[in-house]
């Protein structure tokens, strides 16, 4: 960037004389800030003489990118394997239009990053997930020289750390694919990063036994077995508890992952009650990548539509099957390699002998 300290003197300056501004200039205390700027590229060693755009406009507010290194993982208590970095959550957030006093829950909410920046928006959060050991800040430490997590780890403790506490309500532990809302309550908006099946688990409460009973003295120590959660099915549930329970007008954002050659918009959950406002990709990868969708509720669904989203691709298993492909590639690659070699070294030692 450039600074035009002697701007006022120049023909620049002259170029703005029509504009119909009247009263006392005050560069120490300004009513007003007008800026005018030159953009030269993004090649610092090399710019054009003359700039490609300039840009004048009156300043309205400042951006808040000072929050991304305030409330930045390595600092923070309490994370995660899979904590969403501030950056991406504050964007979530923004996209979900959450403004002081909405209610705001994240069913999938791990360390609870996603929180944190709804609360800085000023949304009162919740959030629900099926990791006991995470809400409860047991699980296994995230940083790599820490053995043993802290007394004090918790969703609680970020949100003190940041003072955002008055905008805490709680967090649950909840399989998502058995929901124990009541029926008539209404979030502002849902913001959500869910399980992906790679580094994290998408499993749900469940059994492939048959007539499957527990003894009464067995029900209070019972941990429940799991199922896998099939990618499809969790982004259908998503979607019609979306269109359950969020207000007219409020939002879900979510990601999405997919595979990049595969990818097409038809393939991405749908309901008649939410309608997809904005897909944003962001790559992950050569073959992977994920889409942050932003939805937002446009009816009421009725008996019909309840539970009547749509999700075809499945990320998971092609995800698995690309990794295989490839190690399989690999593997036949390197052992030609080997076999060259070995053929080199071979005629290699018949001429020595000869
Ligand atoms: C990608 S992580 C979310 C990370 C979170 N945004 C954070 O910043 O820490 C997905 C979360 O979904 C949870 N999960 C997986 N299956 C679930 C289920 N059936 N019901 C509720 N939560 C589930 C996992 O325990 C995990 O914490």
């Amino acid at each position: 960037m450039r600074f035009l300290e002697v701007f006022f003197m120049d023909d620049t300056f002259q170029t703005f004389s029509y504009l119909p501004f009247k009263g006392t200039v005050n560069l120490n205390n300004p009513d007003t800030h007008l800026l005018y700027l030159e953009y030269y590229g993004i090649d610092s060693n090399d710019p054009p003489s003359e700039p490609y755009y300039v840009f004048f406009g009156r300043w309205i507010t400042s951006g808040f990118r000072q929050l991304i290194r305030e409330l930045s993982l390595k600092t923070r208590k309490f994370i995660g394997n899979t904590s969403m970095d501030p950056q991406l959550s504050l964007l979530m957030a923004n996209q979900a239009q959450v403004k002081l006093g909405d209610l705001v829950l994240d069913p999938f909410v791990g360390s609870g990053s996603l929180l944190v920046a709804v609360a800085y928006f000023g949304g009162y959060v919740v959030g629900s997930d099926i990791d006991y050991l995470m809400l409860h800040g047991k699980s296994r430490p995230s940083r790599i020289k820490q053995k043993k997590r802290e007394e004090n780890e918790s969703i609680k403790a970020n949100m003190e750390q940041y003072s955002l506490q008055d905008k805490y309500i709680d967090v649950l532990i909840n399989d998502f694919a058995t929901s124990f809302w009541r029926d008539d309550i209404k979030f502002d908006s849902i913001i959500t990063d869910p399980p992906y099946g790679i580094r994290e688990a998408t499993e749900k409460v469940g059994i492939h036994k048959e007539n499957y009973s527990i003894s009464e003295k067995h029900l209070s120590t019972h941990i429940p077995a799991k199922i896998q959660y099939e990618f499809s099915e969790l982004y259908q549930d998503l979607l019609a508890f979306s269109a359950k329970h969020l207000r007219i007008g409020g939002r879900l954002v979510c990601w999405f992952p997919v595979f990049r050659e595969d990818y097409s918009e038809e393939g991405l959950p749908t309901h008649e009650c939410v309608k997809l406002v904005s897909n944003s990709e962001q790559v992950l990868s050569k073959y992977t990548s994920r889409r942050l969708l932003t939805y937002e509720k446009i009816c009421e669904p009725n008996e019909e539509n309840l539970n009547s989203a749509n999700t075809i691709a499945n990320f998971r298993n092609k995800y698995y099957k690309a990794r295989d492909e490839n190690r399989r590639e690999r593997r036949v690659k390197e052992a030609n390699i080997r076999e060259k070699n070995r053929l080199e070294a071979l005629q290699r030692q018949t001429k020595l002998s000869n």
